[in-house]
């Protein structure tokens, strides 16, 4: 192909792509499913981090993997699939993870929810109008598991705690129970 026909190419192609994506997805459908794709990878790595950095060093060297790579991955998996990618907490650990309003009142209403929906894959999703943007917000629950409980539960021991408020003097997210929402994570991307 010469470079003269390329661009034409491509408007083929991207019209072909555009028209079939058009008639056969509602795009609130499809805005959903790539926003559960993201979480499903930032999640797996996630963990995959956290097991390796416990089997290496226990719960005292997965406080780091949570302090510095947790937010990393997020960086990774919001540039991979072109939307932002975090994660958030009604209680926060963290206050780089502080809830906007609309995340606050989406998480209220999960834990409404939760009294007659499971918990596991509780998401919500809209397309809203924020300072003039038209952009797709989406939210899925994360459930408090057992193994969350070292750093997050009611009894958290000695060493984990203090090395907590060392670095987290402003630490509310703990005193959870199994089953409870932990928080969720959160993606924004602008239409
Ligand atoms: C070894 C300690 C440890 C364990 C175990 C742990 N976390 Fe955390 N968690 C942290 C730390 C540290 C942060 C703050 C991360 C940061 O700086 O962004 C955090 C932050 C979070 C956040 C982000 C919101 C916030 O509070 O800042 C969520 C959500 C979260 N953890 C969920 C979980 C879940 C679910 C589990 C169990 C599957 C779990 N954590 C297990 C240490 C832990």
């Amino acid at each position: 192909m010469t470079s003269m026909n390329r661009p034409l190419f491509g408007l083929l192609i991207g019209g072909l792509m555009f028209t079939g994506s058009a008639y056969a997805v509602d795009p609130l459908d499809q805005l959903m499913e790539e926003s559960r794709a993201a979480v499903r990878d930032f999640a797996g790595a996630l963990m995959a981090e956290v097991n390796r950095a416990a089997e290496a060093g226990g719960p005292l060297n997965v406080i780091t993997v949570c302090n510095q790579v947790a937010p990393g991955l997020g960086a990774k998996y919001s540039q991979q699939h072109q939307m932002s990618i975090e994660r958030t907490a009604l209680k926060f650990r963290s206050p780089a993870n502080i809830p906007d309003a609309w995340e606050r009142s989406v998480m209220l209403s999960f834990l409404e929810r939760s009294q007659n929906e499971p918990l596991q894959g509780m998401e919500h999703g809209e397309i809203r109008v924020e300072e003039g943007r038209t952009v797709f917000r989406y939210m899925m629950a994360i459930p408090t598991a057992q193994q969350c409980l070292a750093c997050h539960g009611t009894e958290i021991p000695a060493p984990i705690t203090r090395k907590l408020d060392r670095i987290y003097p402003t630490d509310t997210a703990r005193g959870f129970q199994a089953g409870e929402m932990r928080g969720a994570f959160t993606i924004r991307r602008e239409l």
